[in-house]
């Protein structure tokens, strides 16, 4: 069975632990809150997996329109790099849609700055040495991305949004610097299809229409679980 395969079949195992560092079968996904005992919770289980994951997506798209909205050159950056391709290919398809740079850096920059899941969890199950630090087992140890993103050290002007400090690095590598879906076998399931997902709609959207903001407008983010944004802000226009 495949390492994906197992997070379907698998959360009947009733696993009341949250993950460890260096679990390499995905075990019962949620069922460390100890509530998975039949088929109708693994079923559930699975369907709260795959509802986060899309509410996540669909956040981070409209994050992402905001951007463009109050920074109007990215919009025009996007735009152009779409019509290039178009020009070179004739249409943008699954067999190029790798060449969509710029608003892939964008929505990355979103995924740092905004990130909807601001942190991951993990259960040391053995001492563990990390640069230096001793960690004790067994112990719960907390990885805040939201913090990592924002921090002047290892981004300059953490601040600023700006896609291009992406520019020449691999997506493997970018997605290493802050980790939005976490790192190692229990890394998110869906990150490849929520980035497809993402870049197919902003496209498709980008090449028709213009987003603005009303009476300069500021998009505010609420703390719950995740990060959400808290209103819609946006004014739509199609492109002439
Ligand atoms: C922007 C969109 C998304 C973000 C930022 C995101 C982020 C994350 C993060 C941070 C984790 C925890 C990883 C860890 O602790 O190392 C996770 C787990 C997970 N995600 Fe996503 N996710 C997104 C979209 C999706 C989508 C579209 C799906 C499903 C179609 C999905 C399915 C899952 C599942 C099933 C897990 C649990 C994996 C496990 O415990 O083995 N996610 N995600």
């Amino acid at each position: 069975m495949t390492k994906r395969a197992a997070v379907m079949v698998d959360v009947s195992a009733n696993q009341k632990e949250a993950p460890t560092s260096d679990e390499t079968t995905r075990k019962g996904t949620f069922s460390y809150l100890g509530c998975l005992n039949s088929s109708v919770q693994m079923i559930d289980d699975v369907v709260l997996n795959i509802a986060a994951g899309f509410l996540s997506t669909a956040d981070m798209i409209y994050v992402t329109l905001y951007e463009l909205a109050k920074n109007p050159e990215f919009q025009d950056a996007a735009y152009k790099e779409i019509r290039q391709i178009e020009e070179e290919d004739g249409i943008i398809n699954v067999h190029n849609i790798q060449k969509v740079l710029f608003l892939r850096h964008l929505w990355y920059e979103v995924l740092r700055v905004y990130p909807p899941i601001p942190f991951s969890t993990r259960k040391v199950d053995h001492p563990t040495h990390i640069h230096g630090h001793s960690i004790p087992a067994p112990h719960y140890l907390m990885y805040f991305k939201l913090a990592v993103g924002h921090n002047e050290n290892i981004f300059s002007n953490p601040e600023k949004v700006d896609p291009e400090r992406y520019k020449g690095f691999r997506r493997q590598d970018v997605l290493k610097m802050f980790g939005p879906f976490g790192f190692g076998p229990r890394n998110c399931i869906g990150q490849k299809l929520a980035e497809l997902i993402t870049i197919v709609f902003l496209v498709s959207v980008v090449k028709q229409f213009k987003f603005g903001l009303p009476e300069q407008n500021f998009l505010d983010m609420e703390a719950l679980v995740g990060l959400i944004p808290s209103a819609k802000v946006l004014s739509v226009e199609e492109r002439k």
